[in-house]
């Protein structure tokens, strides 16, 4: 179930879980794990704006020119499916993970348009037997409605940590300063625009997982959505 929500309707109810924070919160892999756990779907929504940002770089679109980049976003041509991330029929699960596409997705994401773009596709990831929607706007602009709104947060040098560790896994060599002020400059960005800034939703728990393991956050998320579902 999880990724796929290609016959979802839009309009059928479902119980929503969101799980919005920081870069290398954790968030990513507590949402899959969660989505898992109950069976529900999973929206990897900064997924969108990496394809958005990878198909720009492709294209040799700039990353200012909106107009270009929200017709880009609106007519995207994207398949999520158990194994991975489809773009025009090529298999880009990889090619959307680098830190570089990461920058990249966060400067098409200030674009109010493309956001705007992406927001019908997101909402039709919303179906039963329920959603668990990873992101930065899920809980505050995508489904303000959603019973359960988790904000995750971990230290900088934790999240810098978490990333190198991810990237290691991959085969990739990175400093952990380097990563450190990456993730600054992009939370920097998430935060600071204009349009659905990074920020927790009036309405949700924040969970500081510096000091937790996965299994806790993901035990926090499933006990508190058990608790608003009783
Ligand atoms: O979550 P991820 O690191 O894949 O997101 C990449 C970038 O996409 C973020 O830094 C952010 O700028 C943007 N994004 C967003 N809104 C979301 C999800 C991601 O603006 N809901």
């Amino acid at each position: 179930m999880v990724g796929s929500a290609n016959e979802a309707d839009p309009a059928t109810p479902a119980p929503v879980i969101t799980i919005d924070g920081p870069a290398a919160s954790g968030k990513g892999t507590v949402a899959a794990r969660v989505a898992r756990a109950l069976g529900f779907h999973l929206l990897d929504s900064g997924a969108l704006y990496r394809l958005v940002a990878l198909k720009a770089i492709d294209a040799g679109i700039a990353l200012d020119d909106a107009p270009r980049l929200v017709a880009l976003a609106a007519a995207l041509d994207v398949a999520f499916t158990a194994a991975g991330v489809a773009l025009d029929g090529r298999d880009v699960t990889r090619a959307i993970r680098g830190e570089a596409i990461a920058e990249a997705a966060s400067r098409v994401a200030v674009h109010p348009g493309v956001r705007s773009a992406l927001l019908a596709r997101q909402r039709a990831f919303c179906a039963p037997p329920g959603l668990v929607a990873d992101g930065r706007d899920m809980g505050t602009v995508v489904f303000p409605q959603a019973g359960t709104k988790v904000f995750v947060t971990a230290s900088p040098q934790a999240r810098a940590e978490r990333r190198r560790l991810q990237l290691a896994e991959r085969g990739v060599v990175a400093a952990v300063d380097a990563l450190l002020a990456e993730i600054h400059a992009r939370d920097a960005r998430d935060r600071s625009r204009a349009v659905a800034p990074l920020a927790p939703a009036s309405d949700a728990v924040v969970l500081d997982t510096t000091d937790l393991t996965i299994d806790d956050a993901v035990a926090f998320v499933l006990a508190r959505f058990a608790q608003r579902s009783a």
